[in-house]
């Protein structure tokens, strides 16, 4: 591990220093300097044939972490079955101790996967159902999360209560109200985004949370979209299960993700994978995958090292600036439709547009063709237009684009 991460130091050399010229500024002073954000976005490889504001589904790696992966790679392949059989788990070990300390959690409650599917599937397939129970979930969380739910539903006869969130709530009670009510005393699991990945709206998740564990139910975070995006501790959320991808945000190589699991609940989990020779409460077991890239989660602390480096401060107030930026100049405009809601609290980087008598589809195909911008259509629970996700190397003037082709669109 201290080989692998002294290669990655002399690469950072450029950055270090480009950064060090901006250590005193504070974070949302800088989310508008533009000549900062430029050395940042320096450092990645872009396409010149379009503007990418999808990072939502995957954020593609700075040319540094790439470069600490491809030494990896490298490394893995020269070692071979000498590392796979005897440092492997030692370091996943290591790697997900630094995980937990970003996280602010205990190392022995979290877990290296290989994205947020598996993270949240093993929660909902491991819990020991009974007939007649139920679980709360929302149509707009993701659906892969909702099909396992099906899933449980068809295999363990348990009974699925889904709600719909409002697109732009009143307050917080509003939302909280909408999954109190709900809950009866069947139910078991909440399940919520803390971020939903179909608009970028951030639910008030701690709320949740202790409204639920009032009714004695427990609660699953899918923090796909949150995790070094916006700026939280496991814990402070005072949720039971909390699941996360890490080739979002954290812009670790594809793969990743990780779980966390209250200490208490680790040995009521079935594990998603079989394994039986450790102990009811070591996460551990919730952990084989059997042969996997390893290179991947090698990557992670370097990924960690970045976002440190950059700054999770800055990274927050850049993703809400840029945000704001451009859903700024077209939200009152008529025909245009904004699926986000505008409370700053509410929302950091994504945000989803619609425009009145144009289907999200031809939306997207026409942003695309037309006017070189990639965006990603989403067209049901509730939700109708094009999600749009810039990350830290956009620039206003992209966004200005973007706005200029709503403009002549609406
Ligand atoms: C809210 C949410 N949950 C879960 C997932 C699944 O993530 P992964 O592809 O890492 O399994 C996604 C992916 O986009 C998502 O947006």
């Amino acid at each position: 591990m201290g080989l692998l991460s002294l290669a990655s130091v002399s690469r950072t050399y450029g950055l270090e220093a480009w950064l060090d010229n901006y250590q005193d500024q504070p974070a949302l002073k800088l989310a508008s300097d533009e000549t900062f954000w430029e050395g940042i976005r320096m450092g990645y490889r872009l396409k010149p044939e379009y503007i990418n504001l999808e990072n939502g589904y995957y954020c593609f790696l700075p040319q540094e972490t790439l470069e600490n992966f491809i030494g990896h790679v490298r490394e893995i392949n020269y070692q071979g079955s000498w590392y796979m059989r005897g440092v492997q788990f030692d370091n996943k070990k290591k790697v997900a101790a630094k995980l937990a300390g970003l996280m602010g959690c205990a190392t022995d409650e979290l877990i290296v996967t290989r994205n947020a599917t598996e993270s949240l599937d093993t929660v909902i397939s491991g819990i020991d159902w009974k007939p007649g129970d139920e679980a709360v979930m929302a149509e707009q969380d993701y659906g892969a999360m909702l099909d396992m739910f099906r899933q449980a539903a068809k295999r363990y006869g348990i009974v699925n209560k889904i709600v719909s969130v409002p697109l732009h709530p009143a307050s917080d009670d509003e939302i909280v109200d909408l999954y109190a009510n709900a809950i009866t005393d069947k139910a078991r699991l909440l399940m919520i985004s803390h971020m939903i990945n179909i608009t970028g709206h951030i639910l008030p998740v701690r709320k949740i949370c202790d409204m639920a564990h009032g009714k004695g139910v427990q609660v699953l975070v899918d923090g796909a979209h949150t995790v070094a995006h916006i700026r939280f501790t496991i814990p402070e959320l005072n949720c039971d299960y909390f699941g996360s991808s890490l080739h979002k945000w954290l812009s670790v190589p594809l793969g990743a993700g990780l779980l966390w699991v209250k200490k208490e609940n680790i040995g009521k989990l079935w594990p998603l994978i079989g394994c039986n020779d450790l102990p009811a409460d070591d996460i551990s077991r919730l952990n084989h995958t059997g042969t996997h890239p390893v290179h991947t989660d090698l990557t992670i602390p370097d990924a960690i090292d970045f976002y440190l480096k950059v700054g999770p401060e800055r990274k927050e107030e850049r993703l809400r600036y840029l945000q704001k930026y451009w859903t700024g100049k077209v939200r009152d405009l008529p025909d245009i439709i904004l699926n986000t809601p505008a409370d700053p609290a509410r929302c950091c980087g994504i945000a989803n547009v619609g425009i009145r008598g144009i289907k999200p589809s031809d939306m997207a195909d026409t942003l695309q063709k037309k006017y070189k911008i990639f965006t990603a259509p989403i067209d049901g629970a509730n939700v109708h237009g094009c999600r749009i996700t810039p990350n830290i190397y956009t620039t206003p003037s992209d966004l200005d684009l973007l706005v200029n082709a709503l403009k002549e669109m609406a």
